[in-house]
């Protein structure tokens, strides 16, 4: 048997925890796997001394990330400290200078570092796996990096955080509070260090801009994402998107169109009866559309230690299981020096249907107002109805809601702020866009 694959792991969160303990516990399959042992020798954490479950015996331990990644004797340099600057950037970049492969569960860190970590890894003949980065346990990378090539790919649309798919699903399905939700989430270990890169959608975008550049050749634009996040959902809009036959899902959409590329993060609706409606709990799903395969859905756990485990011992796999020297599959897809400048496209040029809930006084013409300001911005309306909110309010307030035929981000924009205008808004107008799967 060749000789062992020596990695070292910098993090003993929740992730890398699970990774050592699955590491250790199917040694011996691994190794029969990928035809030589996978030894970790070296670890780091922030507290030594914290009781993690694991079994670090005989492994060298580091008192930080950069010094395990410049000193320790490695092959793979495995970060698990997440964040893009300080300590995981620097670990990093030591780490490929030295020559070592790299594998990260880090979406930030690639988000505004990538194409560089990438030049340096193709210009050293090295591997940096990042598997886990998006969609936690679902093999997206490697499906966009290798197995779509020769596919001209359109639209990559997908469900990336599990914690915002969690509060949704149990707000919908329990009625519990935003904030119940998500400190369960932050209990089960979903979350991010500070959630609210989950539920601003932040971690989405980090996910969405990584996927952009593998499905369309571009730099990666991780600032230029349009980003709405879920803070603004209330039970109300998950209720009346029922009613109306749509679930409200915080998708990641990367889309080619006539102007450029348009990627965008916000809380959508999405048909009942879609596929990706059903993707419920820290569940992910990505969908991607391209012209030779079709439509191609992938649907799995999204996050968590044994999730994001799984992936980046799939990494650690490839790279024990690559013979020195071979050729290397570019680390985006595409060589890091042949990205394209990224070419976006305006929101406002957003072409899709919408859902529109307004809040208004209860005054003869409200209703016939809102409907002239829609046709005067050449809206067509799929259907509006008025509730009353008298059990919910002692001043007369009704809800109108409304949902529009495909139009364009900049007719609502402007139909709603002529609205606005009328002096019968009670509050801010929720507006939510719809996303329809290819076969719909
Ligand atoms: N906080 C992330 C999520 C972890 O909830 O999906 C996985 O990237």
């Amino acid at each position: 048997m060749a000789d062992a694959l020596k990695i070292g792991i910098a993090g003993l969160g929740t992730v890398g925890a699970s990774l050592v303990r699955i590491i250790q516990q199917k040694s011996n399959e691994l190794a029969a796997t990928c035809g030589r042992p996978i030894n970790i020798t070296a670890v780091t954490a922030r507290d030594k001394n914290k009781d993690r479950g694991i079994n670090l015996g005989g492994i060298a331990w580091f008192d930080t990330p950069e010094e395990l990644a410049a000193k320790a004797d490695i092959d793979v340099f495995v970060e698990l400290v997440g964040g893009s600057e300080g300590a995981a950037k620097a670990s990093v970049k030591a780490a490929l200078d030295r020559g070592l492969h790299v594998v990260t569960a880090n979406k930030a860190l690639l988000a505004y570092h990538g194409v560089e970590f990438a030049k340096i890894a193709e210009e050293k003949g090295s591997l940096l796996n990042f598997e886990a980065a998006v969609a936690g346990g679902i093999p997206v990378i490697k499906a966009l990096r290798e197995s779509l090539t020769g596919n001209s790919i359109s639209r990559i649309y997908g469900i990336m955080n599990g914690t915002c798919n969690y509060i949704l699903t149990k707000m919908e399905k329990e009625g519990l509070s935003f904030a119940d939700c998500l400190a369960e989430a932050q209990r089960l270990g979903y979350a991010e260090a500070d959630p609210a890169f989950d539920i601003e959608g932040n971690d989405t975008a980090h996910k969405l801009s990584i996927l952009t550049t593998l499905a369309f050749g571009n730099q990666i634009a991780a600032d230029d994402i349009y980003l709405e996040g879920i803070t603004n959902i209330s039970i109300e809009d998950i209720r009346a998107a029922s009613d109306l036959g749509y679930r409200i899902k915080l998708l990641g959409v990367a889309q080619r169109t006539d102007t450029g590329i348009e990627q965008r993060v916000h809380p959508t609706m999405v048909p009942v009866d879609s596929v990706i409606a059903q993707v419920d709990g820290v569940t992910n799903a990505v969908a991607i559309e391209s012209d030779i395969l079709g439509e191609l859905l992938m649907v799995g756990p999204g996050a968590g230690g044994n999730a994001t485990a799984s992936s980046v011992l799939g990494d650690i796999a490839d790279i024990a299981k690559s013979q020195p020297g071979a050729q290397r599959v570019p680390v985006l897809g595409h060589p890091a020096k042949a990205l394209e400048p990224y070419r976006k496209a305006q929101m406002q040029s957003h072409e899709g249907g919408y859902f529109i809930r307004l809040t208004v006084l209860d005054r003869t013409g409200v209703f016939a107002s809102v409907a002239t300001r829609m046709a005067e911005n050449q809206i067509s309306l799929e259907s509006i109805v008025q509730r009353s909110q008298q059990h919910l309010s002692p001043s007369h307030h009704q809800t109108i809601i409304l949902v529009t035929h495909a139009t364009t981000e900049d007719s609502v924009r402007k139909a709603v702020a002529a609205i606005k205008g009328e002096g019968y808004l009670v509050g801010e107008p929720q507006v939510i866009r719809i996303e329809r799967p290819k076969e719909d």
